[in-house]
């Protein structure tokens, strides 16, 4: 070992090794780039600070990266998301050094940032942004060898353009969310398995028959709502985009808004990237019991200060549940804090989706450095042939064969003058 880290536990480590092989078993089309890189090496000698959820599929683009030739440190991109087993294992068996611990407070949090920009990266990988924020305004210095950063999640990818629309973005960022690959798979089945995952393991109730009220119809609220409309509940989409509504209204959800839903809600979950979408006048008129958790990307969702200011009491019934009890003797159940629910009670999106997101991730620090002094400042996203790419390779490794246009077709494709 000999470098710095910092963990929970380094005694974790062969539980964290082995549940990062179960989790590599699901995802094929990383595991191909890793044996690419592995005899390619082309992030050799590149450093990379990663900021992401500590989980056994980060675990497993931490080792692909690694065998490019990378030299990589990890710190947490949210304080209750890492699996201090996976940190450990990472530690202790690749000797990648891991600054997270889950649970760690708001100071320790930022420690282990300032921890990973120590490390000096010419790359930096995100998931809200966390890295670029901290290179921009606590490291200036790094900016002249940054070869750029990429982005997972939706937030970051909003706050990146606003820091390209204010011209302080001094290098160029891969958009990772844009792909298709990504937002199309890891944000809609990702976000939905898991969010309900998370419920669920959270509170172990009985989702048939209730009212569950889903918070935005972006690409990861309307997994939530199709999966929690499998099990049985009753699904209530809000909205501020009327697209977004015509479409969850057509797709056989009631729509309202948020102020109306949560009167019948027994459950309220949010996803929406956007603050306050539950604010102290929902907590006023909500349904006595009401389960409210949040799935989007910071922990501003829910209007928690309001909520603690509201409770004259609080409990905890359950591990990552907190009941705020009202004066009028109400209670409302929140989960994980108001943090990613997936990732807070359970273990974040499954292995399968995360191979897509992780292969693009993998391919696009391999892109900075092809294209090296060639992108301008500001947000990109991935080429379409990359999303192609990985979306052949991981039918092919699900054994499903599609049709292939036959030159008649294409030519009819490309051509405008054929009518009836
Ligand atoms: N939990 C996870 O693991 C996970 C995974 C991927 C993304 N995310 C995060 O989830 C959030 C949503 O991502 P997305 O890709 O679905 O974004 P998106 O842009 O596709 O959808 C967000 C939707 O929320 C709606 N919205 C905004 N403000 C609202 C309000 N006040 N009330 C109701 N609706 C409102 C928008 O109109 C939009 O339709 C982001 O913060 C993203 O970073 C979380």
């Amino acid at each position: 070992m000999g470098k710095n880290f910092d963990i929970k536990d380094t005694s974790l480590a062969d539980y964290g090794r082995r549940r990062i092989d179960w989790a590599e078993a699901e995802m094929p089309v990383l595991r191909q780039i890793r044996e690419r890189f592995a005899s390619q090496r082309p992030l050799k000698g590149v450093r990379l600070s990663a900021c992401l959820h500590v989980t056994a599929e980060t675990a497993n683009l931490m080792r692909t990266l690694a065998a490019g030739g990378a030299d990589v440190v990890l710190c947490a991109s949210n304080p209750l998301s890492t699996q201090d087993d996976v940190a450990a294992s990472l530690v202790v068996h690749d000797e990648i050094p891991v600054y997270a611990i889950k649970g760690e407070d708001h100071e320790t949090y930022y420690k282990h940032i300032t921890a990973a920009l120590d490390h000096n990266p010419q790359i930096t990988m995100d998931d809200g942004a966390d890295l670029v924020t901290g290179v921009l305004k606590q490291r200036p210095d790094l900016i002249p060898a940054m070869l750029g950063s990429t982005e997972e999640t939706t937030t970051g990818v909003i706050r990146l353009k606003a820091m390209a629309a204010d011209g302080v973005l001094k290098f160029p960022v891969i958009a990772v969310n844009d792909s298709d690959t990504k937002h199309l798979f890891d944000n809609r089945y990702g976000t939905g398995q898991s969010t309900l995952d998370g419920i669920l393991r959270a509170t172990n109730v009985l989702l048939a028959g209730k009212t569950f009220v889903v918070g935005g119809y972006g690409y990861c609220s309307r997994g939530i709502a199709e999966r929690a409309r499998g099990l049985g509940a009753n699904v209530i989409v809000t909205e501020v985009d009327p697209i977004r509504a015509l479409e969850a209204a057509m797709d056989g959800y009631r729509v309202m808004p948020m102020r109306e839903a949560v009167k019948v809600a027994d459950f309220v979950v949010t996803a929406t990237g956007n603050k306050n979408v539950l604010d102290a006048e929902d907590f006023a008129v909500m349904k006595d019991g009401c389960i409210v958790a949040n799935s989007g990307h910071f922990n501003v969702e829910i209007n928690i200060p309001d909520l603690e200011a509201m409770a004259v009491e609080k409990r905890q019934p359950r591990a990552f549940v907190d009941q705020y009890i009202l004066k009028d003797g109400r209670r409302i159940n929140l989960l994980g804090e108001g943090r990613l629910i997936n990732l807070a009670s359970a273990e974040g999106h499954p292995s399968a989706v995360m191979d897509m997101s992780f292969a693009n991730q993998a391919l696009a620090s391999e892109y900075l450095l092809t294209h090296r002094g060639k992108l301008p400042n500001g947000v990109h996203a991935l080429p379409k042939e990359v999303d192609r790419e990985i979306a052949s390779l991981k039918l092919a490794s699900m054994g499903i064969t599609i049709d292939t246009l036959t030159p008649e077709q294409a030519k009819y494709l490309a051509s405008w003058e054929e009518g009836t």
